[in-house]
């Protein structure tokens, strides 16, 4: 194919095949999610952002408490929705030049109105939920596990997203498994469990106008989740709003508060469960490609990649690089962005910053997410980055490094 026509895409997902849209082979999505997570059985809604507003409604409920504490750096998703449900959200600065919490922060963020706090695992990297569990025990908050960008990671040999009192998965494009639009929401508390499905059962009607659209637009993903489609219906785009500036339009985080709310039909369902069977394979061999990339990256003088703590396995969709400077980091991104080599920025913004999050979260005052957001760049972990292309993004990095 000639080069001009590729496009890797910023993040490794599992592609689908043709095949996925056959009746189901197996089991459930449900109960192969249920399996691969280790954990009693799993709720499927049409979201990530949609599995938070049915965890955050359900808290709400049992609690007067009305303040909900995340990280500064973050999917503004994750702010709109607890606005969305009635909520405040309050923003936790980052450790520095890290993704995760600043625990000593967190600790004097908290206090007798917070209902929940929400550890995030960044780009398939662990966050530490142990010490947030500890804070929230003493604030008696509850904590959501982002999980929306780490499904089949584990820590201490447990699945990301199952050690808080509710955890939340992404199933949307580009994730490792995607519906086009999905979310997985799990609690190993029983009695929660059948709170938050009363909760959805409520909120998410189901709507078989919308379901008709995300079917087809799953199979526009099928179709054109390859190097060859990517260019039109990702690259076009990307470099469209490039060229204008418009760089949240450009990753993709020109949000609105009109968040969709229904059932995934089953149909999308038993496509989830074919494609899942082959998710576990996917994950390992990008974990072997990571091991190495990962470790070529790290030589590059100047610049830090993004890992996991001891007893950490989380997954690699793409590589978080810090760059020693908000220059260097726009120099790189000027010369590989537009290149079709999976080069990308992940949120553009810390949250206050961006402009229709201002009135909720403007004037925090958040100096490490804002550093985070000025020096970090993503190099897509997918298959489809050959080696040579993968060290041209290497040079690249090092040049301005
Ligand atoms: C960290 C994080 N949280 C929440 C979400 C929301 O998930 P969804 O896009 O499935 O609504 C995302 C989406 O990418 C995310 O990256």
């Amino acid at each position: 194919m000639p080069e001009a026509w590729r496009e890797v895409p910023p993040t490794a997902g599992l592609p689908l095949r043709w095949r996925d849209f056959l009746p189901p082979r197996g089991r459930s999505l449900e109960a192969g999610l249920a399996a691969l997570l280790q954990l009693p059985p799993v709720q499927v809604e049409c979201s990530g952002t949609a599995a938070l507003i049915v965890a955050l409604t359900t808290l709400k409920q049992l609690s007067p408490r009305r303040s909900v504490v995340i990280p500064a750096y973050t999917c503004p998703l994750v702010a709109l929705a607890i606005v969305h449900c009635g909520l405040k959200p309050v923003l936790c600065d980052l450790r520095k030049d890290h993704f995760d919490l600043c625990l000593r922060t967190l600790e004097a963020t908290c206090d007798d109105d917070t209902l929940a706090i929400i550890p995030t695992h960044l780009g398939g990297r662990l966050a530490d939920v142990a010490g947030v569990k500890k804070i929230a025990q003493g604030s008696g908050a509850m904590v959501i596990e982002d999980a929306a960008q780490a499904l089949g990671a584990t820590c201490q040999g447990r699945p990301a997203g199952a050690s808080g009192d509710i955890g939340f998965y992404s199933l949307a494009v580009g994730k490792g498994l995607s519906l086009y639009e999905g979310g997985v929401l799990v609690t190993r508390d029983a009695g929660l469990r059948a709170r938050l499905r009363e909760t959805s059962e409520r909120l998410a009607p189901y709507r078989p106008a919308r379901e008709l659209q995300r079917l087809l637009q799953l199979a526009g993903y099928a179709a054109l989740y390859r190097p060859a489609g990517l260019r039109l219906a990702y690259g076009l785009p990307l470099r469209r709003a490039l060229g204008k500036g418009r760089l949240i339009e450009a990753v993709g985080d020109d949000f609105t508060d009109a968040i969709p709310r229904h059932r995934v039909g089953a149909w999308r369902r038993a496509i989830g469960a074919n494609a899942l069977g082959r998710l576990p394979l996917f994950l390992e061999k990008l974990s072997r490609q990571a091991a190495t990339r990962k470790a070529r990256l790290a030589t590059i003088p100047g610049i830090r990649v993004m890992d996991d703590p001891e007893g950490g396995r989380g997954t690699w969709p793409y590589f978080m690089v810090l760059m020693p400077g908000v220059q260097a980091r726009d120099a790189a991104l000027a010369q590989l962005w537009s290149t079709g080599l999976g080069v990308s920025r992940l949120f553009i913004h810390a949250l206050p910053d961006y402009p229709y999050l201002a009135a909720p979260l403007g004037g925090a005052d958040v100096p490490h997410a804002r550093d985070f957001a000025a020096r970090m760049l993503t190099v897509s972990n997918s298959p489809w980055l050959r080696e040579a292309d993968f060290l041209r993004v290497c040079a690249v990095l090092a040049e301005h490094a």
